[in-house]
């Protein structure tokens, strides 16, 4: 945070043990190298809106308690999404779907009594994750089979009304694709056509070593920039295992079986591979400095290798290094070529 002070934050997403405080050593590690934080799960609305009449707020309030304690930005993540949302959401109660009125309603209850709980003290709300395909056409998730393409317009009028001050941003994966960037352009457009006014873009910006090529993270983060949206770079991480799969998606649903040749590094990384992600981290932050004036933040999808997401999705248990600290929270080379690229760019 200190290396890129004069340009844009740098994040984590932190899970229950670390915001809670039970890994002393951690928060050790976030107070001294993150300046905003986001919640790896614990808003998502199966955590904090289990059932109907029930909002769950324990460890949001203790999530938002925590970032306020260490004088970090608050992000929120996520309000509208298809995944880990509760099937109750998308029906009537009586096992049929919901009218297009009941989940409007709904909608509106959850973003209102979220947002205004945490008003004034989240800066940023994920209003809308992953609504896109591919190929950039809308996904068809039950928020867009029921409500309709105004879905994506009223999730923002809700969240605007809650809460004015926040910033509110269209999060999602895979904006390297250019087919589907170019749907996420249109979205914007739309909505501001609509008289919405989207803050910034979430590039979520899970990538492997070799893919996206960097030319494409590039056009991303000036794409959006000439949109005059405030860029940021939400959910960071570089995969270093191989898949069955041969694509980059980043839907949650998406799953592979195991098999042990797609664990190669379970007793450790190879140096070279070490290198090789150093190399990556180098060339992703070479651009990032570059575009700094675009740039609002940073975000990594956790803070060390043993907590992230990428050691179970899309294949359980296996043994994975995407993030700049090892699993006993020592940095790793990774981490010099990302202060280099600050250094570099001075
Ligand atoms: C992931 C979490 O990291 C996992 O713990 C959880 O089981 C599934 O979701 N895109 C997003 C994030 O917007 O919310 C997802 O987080 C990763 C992909």
């Amino acid at each position: 945070k200190e290396a890129f002070k004069d340009k844009f934050l740098i994040g984590a997403a932190l899970n229950p043990a670390q915001f809670t405080e039970q890994n002393a050593t951690q928060v050790t590690l976030i107070a001294r190298h993150f300046n905003t934080i986001t919640p790896e799960n614990v808003m998502k609305w199966e955590k904090i809106h289990p059932a109907p009449d029930q909002f769950d707020f324990d460890l949001a309030d203790r999530y938002v308690e925590f970032g306020e304690k260490l004088g970090l930005v608050v992000i929120g993540h996520t309000l509208i999404w298809h995944s880990q949302t509760p099937r109750w959401v998308f029906e009537d109660g009586k096992g049929s779907p919901a009218s297009r009125d009941l989940l409007l309603a709904r909608m509106s209850n959850h973003i209102h009594t979220v947002v205004s709980r945490y008003k004034g003290r989240v800066q940023g709300w994920d209003v809308v994750n992953e609504a896109l395909n591919e190929d950039g056409s809308l996904r068809q998730s039950p928020w867009l089979k029921i409500i309709g393409e105004d879905y994506l317009v009223k999730a923002f009028e809700f969240a605007r009304a809650a809460d004015p001050k926040a910033e509110l941003y269209y999060n999602d994966f895979s904006l390297e694709n250019s087919a589907k960037r170019q749907g996420a352009i249109a979205l914007i457009k739309k909505l501001k056509a609509a008289g919405v006014k989207v803050d910034g873009i979430g590039t979520q910006t899970h990538v492997r070593l070799q893919t996206p090529a960097i030319q494409d993270v590039e056009d991303t983060i000036t794409a959006f920039g000439d949109l005059g949206l405030k860029v940021m770079v939400t959910e960071l991480d570089v995969e270093m295992l191989p898949r069955r799969a041969n694509s980059g998606t980043a839907d949650i649903s998406h799953r592979e079986a195991s098999s042990p040749e797609l664990n190669p590094y379970a007793a450790g990384l190879p140096d070279s591979a070490q290198q090789e992600l150093a190399r990556r981290y180098g060339e992703i932050f070479a651009v990032f400095t570059k575009h700094a004036d675009k740039i609002g933040r940073v975000t990594f999808w956790g803070v060390s290798d043993g907590d992230s997401w990428l050691n179970d999705w899309p294949i359980r248990g296996r043994t994975n290094y995407p993030l700049l600290f090892d699993r006993n929270n020592r940095p790793k080379p990774a981490l010099d070529a990302v202060l280099n690229a600050a250094r570099n760019a001075q």
